[in-house]
């Protein structure tokens, strides 16, 4: 219970009306500094001010931190969070908030402590059960797809009602309106407006059409 009072102190009252409307967190591995910029330039005039730096590559903890000097609007976590340090990372880096494939409590209780609104990977009723142990109001479904997609996702939310989930892992444009329509889904995370390739060719206008379509897409 005294977890549950702190978590309603976070930040989620800010960040998850925001999340809502823009539907979409584009899951972005960056393996130079430089490309944060442009990157985060890119997805602000595609209309998605959102991004998800995953703690995958040696440039996140940089890369966050540009994109929020750049953008101080912009909502820039971090994600793949596997342990304490990288979390004290991100959280020294200005994130806004932290995405974890998998439970951990250091990560989660440290998120709390410094009011970072938390996203635990799930994709069990136990590890469901665990993010309400922490009062927790939204966890990441990952990895979504394979997983079983909404199929397994509808069984989810109807088991924990008062859960939302950000399934990740697999979504595309093929499949996001798919998942937007769950009513349990808050917001779908996805690399596919982000592709690696784009981003170490310096391709940023192409990055920055394949965010305003995904965004179009969400919209509809
Ligand atoms: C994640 O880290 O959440 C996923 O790797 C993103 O999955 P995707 O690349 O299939 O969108």
């Amino acid at each position: 219970m005294q977890n549950s009072n702190i978590a309603k102190k976070m930040n989620q009252t800010i960040l998850l009306p925001k999340l809502e409307e823009k539907k979409l967190v584009p899951v972005i591995k960056i393996d130079h500094g430089e490309d944060a910029a442009p990157l985060a330039e890119a997805l602000c005039a595609g209309g998605l001010p959102v991004a998800e730096v995953t703690f995958r590559t040696d440039a996140a903890e940089e890369s966050i931190r540009i994109m929020k000097q750049k953008y101080p609007e912009m909502l820039v976590g971090a994600g793949t969070v596997v342990n304490l340090e990288q979390a004290k990372r991100a959280f020294a880096a200005g994130v806004s908030f932290i995405v974890t494939p998998g439970i951990s409590r250091a990560v989660i209780e440290f998120s709390i402590e410094h009011k970072v609104p938390v996203f635990p990977g799930t994709c069990t009723p136990t590890e469901i059960m665990t993010g309400i142990e922490y009062g927790l109001e939204v966890v990441k479904f990952f990895p979504a797809v394979q997983y079983g997609g909404t199929g397994i996702l509808k069984t989810l939310s109807s088991v924990f009602p008062g859960i939302r989930f950000m399934p990740t892992g697999g979504i595309n444009a093929n499949n996001v309106k798919e998942f937007l329509a769950v009513k349990s889904v808050i917001a779908c995370g996805g690399s596919w407006m982000v592709p690696g390739d784009l981003i170490g060719q310096g391709k940023f206008d192409e990055i920055k059409d394949l965010t305003a379509r995904a965004v179009l897409l969400a919209s509809r």
